[in-house]
C-alpha cells in the first residue's frame, strides 16, 4: 500500500513532500562517520529548499560551523510553478521585509544564503539567512540555478520524483559530489543504471529500516495506514538515498555462506535441501533469489534481486548488468521466439528465464553480478 502511495504521488505528479530532520542527521553523520572534513571548506547547494518547510536548510544552517561549510545556498521553488497548487500564504519571514513584493512572492522562486555573521554574535547560525527573490522561478533547470549548481561543491536534496532522471543528469552534466532522495525503483532506469555499475553513483547509508516517514501538504490520495494523523506523517517504503560521496556501510563486505553451506543451512526453503542453483536457459548465470543466499565461493555470475545494490560492496562484488528491456538485450539475452512466449506470455524481451517443468518461468527483476577476484 505504501507503495501504491508512491506511485499515486507520482501519476498526479505530486513532489511535494518534505524530509524530516532526523532522517537527514543520521544520514549526515554517516557521511561524517566516514569522513569528518568531509563538508569542511565546501560550498553547499540545497536546490529545491525553502527553509520554512525544508528540514536540509536547517539542518545545514543549524550545523554550519560543526560542519565548517564555506557558504550555503538554499533555493526554492516559486508556488505558481508548481505542479500541486497548495493554497499560498506569504508568512511573516517574508512579509516583514522591506523588500517583499506581492507579486513576486507566487511567481519567483527564493534564494537564501548563509556566509557570515549578520547578527553580530559571532555565531554563522540559521539567524545569519539573508534571502532574496530570484530572477526566475527557482527551477533547478534555469540558467541562474545552473550557475549555483556550477558555484557548489556539493549538492543535497530530496528532489521532485516526477523530475529524478532529469535531475540526475543536471547533478551529472556538472560532475558534482551529491547526496539525494529517490525512488528505489530508479536504480534500474536506463539513465540510472549504468551510473551504478560504473560505480559513479551508489545507495546512501539509508532511512531507519528502510522506511521513510515524510510530512505532506496534500492528503486526499493518501490512504488510511500510510497517513498517520498523529504524527502528520506518511510512510513510503520504497525509498532511498543516493550520492557519489563514501560512507562506511558501502564498504562493509556482505557476510555469506558458500554454496554447500547455503544448501544445508540457508533459511529459505528455496535453497535448502538443493544440490545447486538453477541455471537460466539464456544466460550463463545462476539464479539467487535471495541477496543473503549468494553464494561466497561461485566465480561465475549471479542473477540477484534488485535490493542486492543496498547492499553492494564495490570490493566484493562487480555489476555486470540488469536483465530487463533494452540493457538486458545489450547483455546478449535474446528475444524470445513464438514458441516460448506461447508457453509463457508473460515473458519480456531481456529478461532471464529458466525452465521448469518444461514452462519457462522469469525471475524477478534481476542484476547480473560476479565476485570480484
Ligand atoms: C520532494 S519535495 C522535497 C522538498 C525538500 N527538499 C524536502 O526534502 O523537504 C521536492 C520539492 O521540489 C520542488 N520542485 C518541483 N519542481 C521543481 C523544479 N523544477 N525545480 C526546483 N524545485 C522543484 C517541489 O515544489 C517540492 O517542494
Amino acid at each position: 500500500m505504501a507503495n501504491q502511495n508512491l506511485s499515486n504521488a507520482k501519476t498526479a505528479k505530486n513532489d511535494e513532500f518534505y524530509t524530516q530532520y532526523a532522517d537527514i542527521q543520521k544520514e549526515i553523520n554517516a557521511y561524517l562517520d566516514y569522513d569528518p572534513h568531509v563538508f569542511r571548506g565546501k560550498t553547499v547547494l540545497l536546490p529545491c529548499d525553502d527553509p520554512e518547510w525544508s528540514n536540509f536548510t536547517k539542518f545545514f544552517a543549524q550545523n554550519f560551523e560543526l560542519l565548517g561549510l564555506k557558504k550555503l545556498i538554499s533555493t526554492s521553488y516559486a508556488p505558481e510553478s508548481k505542479n500541486y497548487k497548495i493554497p499560498y500564504q506569504p508568512t511573516l519571514f517574508e512579509t516583514v521585509q522591506p523588500y517583499y513584493s506581492p507579486d513576486k512572492t507566487k511567481t519567483h522562486g527564493k534564494i537564501f544564503v548563509l556566509e557570515r555573521d549578520i547578527t553580530g554574535d559571532n555565531r554563522i547560525n540559521i539567524d545569519d539567512l539573508e534571502w532574496q527573490y530570484l530572477e526566475g522561478d527557482g527551477d533547478f533547470r534555469s540558467k541562474e540555478i545552473r550557475a549555483l549548481r556550477d558555484e557548489a561543491d556539493i549538492i543535497v536534496t530530496n528532489p521532485p520524483f516526477s523530475l529524478f532522471r532529469e535531475f540526475v543528469a543536471w547533478l551529472m552534466e556538472a560532475d558534482k559530489k551529491f547526496i539525494i532522495i529517490g525512488n528505489m525503483n530508479a536504480i534500474t532506469y536506463k539513465e540510472i543504471f549504468p551510473l551504478i555499475k560504473e560505480n559513479k553513483m551508489w545507495m546512501g547509508n539509508g532511512f531507519q529500516s528502510g522506511n521513510a516517514y515524510f510530512r505532506v501538504m496534500m492528503l486526499k490520495e493518501y490512504a488510511n495506514g500510510v497517513y498517520d494523523s498523529e504524527t502528520g506523517l506518511v510512510k513510503f517504503r520504497n525509498c532511498c538515498w543516493f550520492t557519489n560521496l563514501d560512507h562506511g556501510r558501502r564498504h562493509e563486505p556482505l557476510r555469506l555462506m558458500t554454496m554447500a553451506e547455503n544448501f544445508k543451512h540457508s533459511k529459505h526453503k528455496e535453497i535448502r535441501g538443493r544440490k545447486e542453483y538453477i541455471k537460466y536457459d539464456n544466460y550463463d548465470a545462476i539464479e539467487v533469489p535471495f541477496t543473503d543466499a549468494i553464494p561466497s565461493d561461485y566465480e561465475g555470475a549471479m542473477g540477484v534481486p534488485k535490493s542486492f545494490i543496498d547492499k553492494y560492496c564495490p570490493e566484493q562484488f562487480e555489476i555486470i548488468g540488469v536483465a530487463e528491456g533494452d540493457s538486458g538485450k545489450e547483455l546478449g539475452l535474446k528475444p524470445f521466439d513464438r514458441e516460448l512466449k506461447k508457453l509463457n506470455p508473460s515473458l519480456r524481451d531481456g529478461q532471464l528465464y529458466y525452465k521448469e517443468n518444461g514452462i519457462p518461468k522469469k525471475p524477478y527483476a534481476r542484476i547480473l553480478i560476479r565476485k570480484k577476484q
